[in-house]
């Protein structure tokens, strides 16, 4: 009966969604699935992007926890909020990310985003107002989600070389000269930390080359900041993000909590503007607020109000450093042991974050899942933080037969 009723068509009657083109299935969430449904006991989730425990948990952290507790005890009203979402919430979290005198500075302005995907799409549509013709340049390989945030916000997008894959590697020299190409005004996109897919970062000396760059040819840095404390430490993750504040007189910096306080459903994150002077940042502040407004109004309350709470008592504040601390020690531990396990690996060491890509082609990955049982992102991305010690070793006999370098087998 049901059928009946949906395939009636009534006559006359238009599909008001014929100009929509079919889009492609999520390729991740695809992943997900293939993994749910294999029966192999020893296969390996290295797709999706969360923190895993050994066990292969994703945990709520300890702080969390105690914050949400606190929450409910404390909490007297849920009424609204106003676009900006939580004021304490922001400047608590500005010291972290920007350090407590820059945090202050008169010429800076923050708000609260649903996560740092909002942080990015705010920012895009800021740009779209302020700079409607301008380019925003985005390193590759990069987050799958960087070029459609800026696309849909109307922004024009072109990609500058980053990393070499074969060689696992940071091409410095083609980013520098394609950015060359970059006209006064235009925008370029960097990762903070931790860089998404491939784990590489740069130097501080090619983040001062970079600023000379942006000082030079007047380009806007857009800093996507989504695992501080994940790589090397809270103070060592910002570095970048604050130099480049320190040295150009205007930056973007669009920030996540989903990863370090495991909030990811929660979508916690923030954007923060620098404009050159006092009365500039804030006629920017007034156009984030009447644009968040259009977009959600006001971001969703409560685990904003979890990092606020955490960040405000001292004791929460030490427990979630202490396990964010324990989270970036075993993805460093892992990073260590699988670049001790085989030498097409060795790079892995050197990098930070919960990432890596594999210099192998799509094929291999389909015959790595269909052969093994390992799952990853079908560019060869790896969460290091599905491995545990224990499986290190399988993972690398699955991977090994196609590495293109392969150790020299011992003769005899
Ligand atoms: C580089 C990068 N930026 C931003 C985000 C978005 O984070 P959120 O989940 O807070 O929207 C992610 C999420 O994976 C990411 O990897």
């Amino acid at each position: 009966m049901t059928n009946a009723i949906a395939t009636t068509r009534p006559e006359g009657d238009e599909d008001m969604f014929a100009a929509l083109v079919a889009q492609p299935a999520d390729a991740l969430l695809g992943l997900i699935a293939l993994y749910r449904d294999d029966q192999r006991t020893a296969k390996i989730d290295l797709g999706v992007g969360v923190f895993r425990t050994d066990d292969g948990r994703t945990p709520v952290m300890r702080a969390v926890k105690a914050a949400e507790k606190r929450l409910i005890h404390e909490q007297t009203s849920k009424s609204y909020l106003g676009a900006e979402g939580d004021v304490a919430y922001t400047d608590l979290l500005g010291e972290v990310v920007l350090g407590p005198e820059m945090a202050r500075s008169d010429r800076i302005t923050g708000v609260q985003t649903p996560g740092g995907t909002g942080a990015l799409r705010l920012g895009a549509e800021l740009l779209k107002r302020a700079r409607p013709n301008a380019t925003v340049w985005i390193g590759t390989p990069t987050w799958p989600n960087h070029g459609p945030i800026f696309i849909e916000a109307g922004m024009a997008v072109r990609a500058h070389r980053f990393y070499d894959v074969a060689s696992a590697t940071i091409d410095f020299d083609a980013m520098l000269e394609d950015l060359e190409r970059a006209a006064a005004g235009d925008i370029v996109l960097f990762h903070g930390c931790c860089h998404n897919p491939t784990g590489a970062a740069l130097s501080m000396q090619q983040w001062q080359a970079i600023a000379d760059l942006c000082a030079e040819r007047n380009l806007l840095p857009l800093i996507d900041l989504a695992y501080q404390g994940l790589g090397d430490d809270l103070e060592g993750d910002a570095a970048a993000t604050r130099f480049l504040f320190a040295k150009l007189p205007s930056a973007i910096l669009a920030y996540s909590c989903d990863k370090n306080f495991g909030l990811y459903r929660e979508r916690v994150g923030a954007l923060w503007v620098q404009a050159p002077s006092p009365a500039s940042i804030a006629v920017v502040r007034g156009n984030m607020l009447s644009l968040a407004r259009s977009l959600w109004s006001m971001p969703p309350d409560h685990g904003a109000a979890i990092v606020r709470t955490i960040l405000g008592s001292p004791v929460l504040r030490d427990d979630w450093m202490s396990e964010l601390a324990e989270m970036r020690g075993r993805i460093n531990l892992l990073r260590s042991a699988l670049a001790a396990a085989h030498p097409d690996l060795a790079f892995i060491g050197d990098q930070r974050g919960m990432f890596a890509m594999l210099p192998i082609g799509a094929d291999a990955v389909v015959a790595m899942r269909r052969n093994s049982g390992i799952y990853m992102a079908g560019n060869g991305r790896i969460n290091i933080a599905g491995l545990t010690v224990q499986n290190i070793p399988a993972f690398v006999a699955g991977l090994t037969p196609h590495l293109c370098n392969r150790m020299p087998m011992h003769d005899g």
